[in-house]
């Protein structure tokens, strides 16, 4: 079964707006477990604009079933990331002026720094995702560069318009996958992914984590977010369960 993590940063975006102290995104990630998330994930950014140290080191004490750590390289934040000690970190550019991640991890461009980065990562047995393009060469640096996984960004294809355009942007997915699988690599997805399009996602990757944000958190605005996380969870079942009676 392909496992859901859910990104509560934007609870923490609203809580900042107002520098206050709520809505509490630790509290969020409780609801997320209760509706049945499998793993949590933040982004602590450099600027800190939403997430804060202080928020990961409390989920790190009440997550128990895997917290994902999405972070750039930056010194700091790598120290940072080491003393809470993640499950797993996934490692993403980050640019200042940016609203969300635009875009997938140039690792063919700085194999040099990510293989030590990596490796430091995993000497305190933390795991290693590269959020990156379903580009050949990306994933083919991500296995070199000793990363135990990957996260294809689905972005484009979420943002795509019409059939056409979709049907090429989800087969650029559906060769990254197989490529990453080729070389013995774990394949996650996320980004832009909606209650619209995920069951397609799921039906046509073989994945095992998908992660989703805005969607949710938007969605629990109106249904509460344990509920929200709930219906993601069904929605992946049953494409999953559709998925595998096709293979047979
Ligand atoms: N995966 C990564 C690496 C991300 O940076 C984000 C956004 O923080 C997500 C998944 C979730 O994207 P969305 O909020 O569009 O669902």
């Amino acid at each position: 079964m392909i496992k859901l993590g859910v990104n509560v940063d934007h609870v923490a975006t609203l809580r900042q707006a107002r520098m206050t102290n709520e809505p509490d995104p630790v509290l969020a990630a409780g609801l997320a477990d209760l509706g049945g998330a499998d793993i949590v994930t933040v982004h602590l950014r450099e600027d800190v604009r939403h997430i804060q140290v202080r928020d990961v080191d409390l989920l790190r004490k009440m997550v128990f079933s895997k917290l994902n750590l999405e972070m750039a390289t930056s010194q700091e934040i790598i120290c940072t990331a080491l003393k809470i000690k993640p499950e797993q970190v996934t490692l993403v550019p980050e640019k200042r002026q940016e609203i969300t991640t635009e875009g997938g991890l140039s690792v063919t461009t700085q194999r040099g720094s990510l293989v030590e980065v990596v490796k430091k990562f995993n000497d305190e047995g933390i795991q290693v995702s590269l959020f990156i393009d379903p580009d050949k060469d990306q994933i083919a640096a991500s296995k070199e560069v000793g990363a135990q996984s990957v996260e294809l960004h689905t972005g484009k294809y979420a943002n795509a318009w019409g059939e056409k355009q979709c049907n090429e942007l989800l087969e650029e997915l559906v060769e990254g996958v197989r490529v990453a699988r080729s070389l013995g690599l774990g394949v996650n997805a996320g980004h832009g992914l909606t209650y619209k399009n995920t069951g397609t996602v799921v039906e046509r990757l073989d994945i095992e984590e998908i992660h989703i944000g805005h969607s949710i958190i938007s969605r629990s605005l109106f249904v509460g977010l344990k509920e929200a996380v709930w219906e993601m969870k069904e929605l992946i079942h049953k494409h999953y369960l559709i998925k595998q009676l096709s293979e047979h």
